[in-house]
C-alpha cells in the first residue's frame, strides 16, 4: 500500500526554505574529502543514490571552518581558502540535478586539536588542553561567518552548525566540559553565548538564510546536559535564531561507562546505538524531545527505523522532521521504498555499526572512502567489525586502557 497521505511524506517548511517530505538523511562523515579536501566521484555518487532515493534533505557530514595553522598565526585574516573543499559545490548540483526539490545543507564544526573552551581532558589523550581566550573564541565566530557565507555561494539551501556529540561547539554548550568563569562559561546563556554570536554575525551575512543546528539532548556524563537542563538549553538555542533543531546525544567520554549505567553498548559511535531491535528501543531520543516546548522545528535522530512508528511520532506533532543516518547507508532509496509501500515498514539496517569499522580501518589505512554497509555487502565480516568496535573503547578511550 502507497503511502501518499502519510504526513512523513508532505512538505514542511525550515525557515524560508521548503522540504518535499520530512525524512532527513543525518550528517554522515564523508572522511575521503575532508582528508584530501577535495571532491571524489564515490562521494558524488553517494549523495546521488541518496538524493534519488526519495529523502527531502540531506545534511552532508561535517567539516571544520577552522583551517590547520588556525592557532599558529594569530595576527593573520582568515579566508575560506585555507577551508575550502575542491569541488564540494559537486554536492548542491548532483543532488538538485537529481531530485529538484531536494534540500542539501552543509554540516560545519570547529574541530581543532588541543584547544577547548576549558582544559577538561580529551577522552582519548592525557594531554592538558589549552582554554582558548576571548580572542581566540572571536575568531572562530569569524571563521564560521566566513565559511557560512561562501557555503551560500557554493549552492547549498543552508547549513547546520555541529554542537552535538563532544565536537568544540559541543563542548561549549555542556556544563561538563566548559568549565569558563567568562562570559561564555557558567550560566545557559553564557554556554550558548558562541552560537548566539556565530548566528547573529552570520544573518548580517546571508540574512534569512537557513542556518540549523545540532545539539545533544544528553552526554551521558554527570555534570553533562541531561533531561533535565535540556529544556532550558534548547530554549535558548532557539533564542540565538538558528531555523530548526536537531536532537541527538553522548560524546566520546561518555564510553568509560558500563552498559548497565548507559543503557545502551559503549561502542563507536555513542550517538549510534547498537541493539535497536524492538520497537521500544527505537527513536531513542524522542523522551528527551518530547520535553521541549519551541516554536522552530524539531528534528528527531537516532534509531528512527519503522515508517508506521515515524508516522505516528509525526503525527503527534512534537517532532517535524526525521533523520537517519545508518539505514541510508544500508538503503539509499528507503524513503521511496517506504512511500511506494514495497516491503517491511523497517530497515534493513541491524544498527551494528559495522559502517563505521569499515570507515575508520579504511582512514587508519590511508584510504578513506566513504560509509558502506558491512552487513547487506559482506556480512562475514560483521563479527569482526563487532569485536573491532568493543576493542577500539579499550584502546582508545583513555579511562578504559
Ligand atoms: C558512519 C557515520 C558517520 C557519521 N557522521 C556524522 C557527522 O559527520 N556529523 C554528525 O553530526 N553525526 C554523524 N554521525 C551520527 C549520525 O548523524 C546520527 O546522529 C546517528 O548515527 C544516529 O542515527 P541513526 O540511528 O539513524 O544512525 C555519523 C554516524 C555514522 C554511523
Amino acid at each position: 500500500m502507497r503511502r501518499d497521505s502519510y504526513a512523513l511524506f508532505s512538505p514542511t517548511r525550515i525557515g524560508t526554505l521548503t522540504l518535499p517530505n520530512r525524512l532527513v538523511r543525518s550528517a554522515t562523515w564523508d572522511p575521503s574529502i575532508l582528508k584530501q579536501r577535495s571532491m571524489t566521484d564515490e562521494v558524488v555518487q553517494v549523495y546521488q543514490r541518496v538524493a534519488e532515493g526519495g529523502v527531502g534533505t540531506i545534511v552532508t557530514g561535517d567539516f571544520s571552518v577552522l583551517p590547520e595553522d588556525f592557532l599558529d598565526h594569530a595576527e593573520r585574516s582568515f579566508s575560506y581558502d585555507d577551508v575550502r573543499i575542491s569541488g564540494y559545490s559537486r554536492l548542491p548540483e548532483v543532488v538538485h540535478r537529481t531530485a529538484p526539490g531536494c534540500r542539501i545543507l552543509s554540516q560545519l564544526s570547529a574541530e581543532y586539536p588541543g584547544v577547548g573552551p576549558s582544559d577538561i581532558p580529551s577522552p582519548f589523550t592525557t594531554d592538558s588542553i589549552r582554554t582558548l581566550s576571548s580572542e581566540d573564541i572571536r575568531r572562530i565566530v569569524e571563521c564560521f561567518v566566513e565559511v557560512i557565507s561562501c557555503i551560500r555561494h557554493e549552492g547549498f539551501d543552508g547549513v547546520q552548525l555541529h554542537a552535538a556529540h563532544g565536537g568544540m561547539l559541543s563542548r561549549f554548550l555542556s556544563p561538563y566540559s566548559n568549565r569558563r568563569d567568562d562570559h561564555y562559561g557558567g550560566s545557559v546563556g553564557n554556554r550558548v553565548r558562541i552560537i548566539r554570536e556565530i548566528v547573529a554575525a552570520a544573518r548580517e551575512r546571508v540574512g534569512d538564510w537557513p542556518i540549523l543546528i545540532k545539539i545533544n539532548g544528553t552526554d551521558y556524563l554527570e555534570g553533562g546536559i541531561d533531561a533535565g537542563s535540556l529544556p532550558a538549553l534548547a530554549a535558548e538555542v532557539e533564542r540565538c535564531g538558528v531555523d530548526a533543531i536537531e536532537v541527538s546525544g553522548g560524546m566520546w567520554e561518555c564510553l568509560v561507562r558500563s552498559e548497565a549505567e548507559l543503557g545502551f553498548r559503549p561502542v563507536p559511535a555513542p550517538e549510534s546505538h547498537t541493539r535497536i531491535a524492538r520497537p521500544d528501543q527505537q527513536s531513542y531520543f524522542l523522551p528527551l524531545v518530547q520535553r521541549l516546548n519551541l516554536r522552530v522545528p524539531i528534528i528527531l535522530v537516532g534509531g528512527n527505523r519503522d515508517v508506521e512508528r515515524l508516522e505516528e511520532i509525526v503525527r503527534q506533532g512534537k517532532v517535524a522532521l526525521i533523520s537517519l543516518c545508518r539505514p541510508l547507508i544500508s538503503e539509499p532509496d528507503l524513503p521511496r521504498r517506504w512511500l511506494e509501500g514495497r516491503g517491511s515498514s523497517g530497515t534493513d539496517c541491524i544498527s551494528c555499526n559495522s559502517c563505521l569499522y569499515d570507515m575508520y580501518t579504511d582512514l587508519e589505512a590511508g584510504q578513506p572512502g566513504v560509509a558502506r554497509c558491512v552487513y547487506k555487502h559482506d556480512r562475514a565480516r560483521v563479527k569482526t567489525a563487532q569485536r573491532w568496535l568493543s576493542q577500539w573503547v579499550s584502546q582508545n578511550v583513555v579511562g578504559n586502557r
